[in-house]
């Protein structure tokens, strides 16, 4: 196997206490929105979804009409697209499978929804493949000749096949701007944008944690209620 185990890295959502950092989701909802959303979808998820990091119902619907989304023009009933409301999904940025593979030289953005879940180490993996990126080993190269990245393919350890069909999205610190003052390296940017597809993939992730700490708890209670009761019954029995 010539490809890598994802790197590590540390999310606030991970473990068994894990919670979600709202900041940084919000932040990782921008690099989404200025960089990933020029290639990559993210059908499964609504703007109103966008209110569970944080952002007032005023914010949401403000933030969904920047996004313009498909619509039928009631006169003519042609498509057309008109600006998003809380309740539409996030649109695609291409009309179809075609239209996406024929920008990206062949290669089909994936829709990044569940991204984090069909990858083994999921937010890891999509930090490590964002800043995975090198020039390909010449060890490799001459090894396996044939191996040599394919036009219009970047070497990527990270990535499985090693050659993706995805230009480095993030190449320069300062990228996006932050409103809350966090320092936009390529580092912090990947591990955001991350930290926001770990969201998206199970935005009940945190529900999760709670309910199995009840579970186990209610559990202990009656266990204990079991033995007090077992020895309360047995009790004349010598
Ligand atoms: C594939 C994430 C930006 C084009 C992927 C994959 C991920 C990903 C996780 C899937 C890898 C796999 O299948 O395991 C991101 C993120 C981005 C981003 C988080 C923003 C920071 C972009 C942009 C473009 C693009 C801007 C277009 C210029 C592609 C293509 C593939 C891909 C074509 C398929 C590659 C292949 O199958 O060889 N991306 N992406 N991505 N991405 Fe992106």
């Amino acid at each position: 196997v010539y490809y890598e185990h994802p790197m590590e890295v540390e999310f606030s959502s991970d473990g068994p206490f894990g919670t979600f950092d709202r900041q940084q989701l919000q932040r990782g909802y921008q690099v989404y929105k200025e960089v990933c959303a020029a290639c990559h979808s993210l059908r499964h998820v609504a703007f109103r979804d966008l209110g569970q990091l944080g952002y007032t119902e005023a914010q949401v619907k403000a933030e969904a009409a920047t996004w313009s989304v498909p619509a039928v023009d009631p006169n003519t009933g042609e498509a057309t697209t008109q600006p998003g409301s809380p309740t539409d999904y996030f649109p695609s940025p291409y009309a179809n499978d075609v239209a996406a593979s024929a920008a990206n030289g062949g290669k089909i953005p994936p829709d990044l929804s569940l991204i984090t879940k069909a990858r083994h180490d999921g937010g890891a993996y999509v930090h490590s493949l964002l800043v995975g990126y090198e020039e390909q080993p010449a060890e490799l190269l001459e090894r396996f000749p044939d191996a040599k990245s394919p036009v219009g393919t970047y070497y990527n350890p990270y990535f499985p096949a090693l050659n993706i069909g995805m230009p480095p999205p993030l190449t320069t610190d300062g990228q996006v701007t932050y409103a809350d003052g966090t320092e936009p390296t390529i580092d912090q940017m990947s591990e955001d944008v991350s930290a926001f597809l770990i969201w998206t993939a199970e935005p009940t992730l945190e529900k999760r944690h709670q309910t199995g700490w009840a579970v186990l708890g209610f559990l202990l209670f009656a266990t204990i209620l079991a033995y007090l009761a077992k020895k309360q019954v047995w009790s004349a029995v010598k």
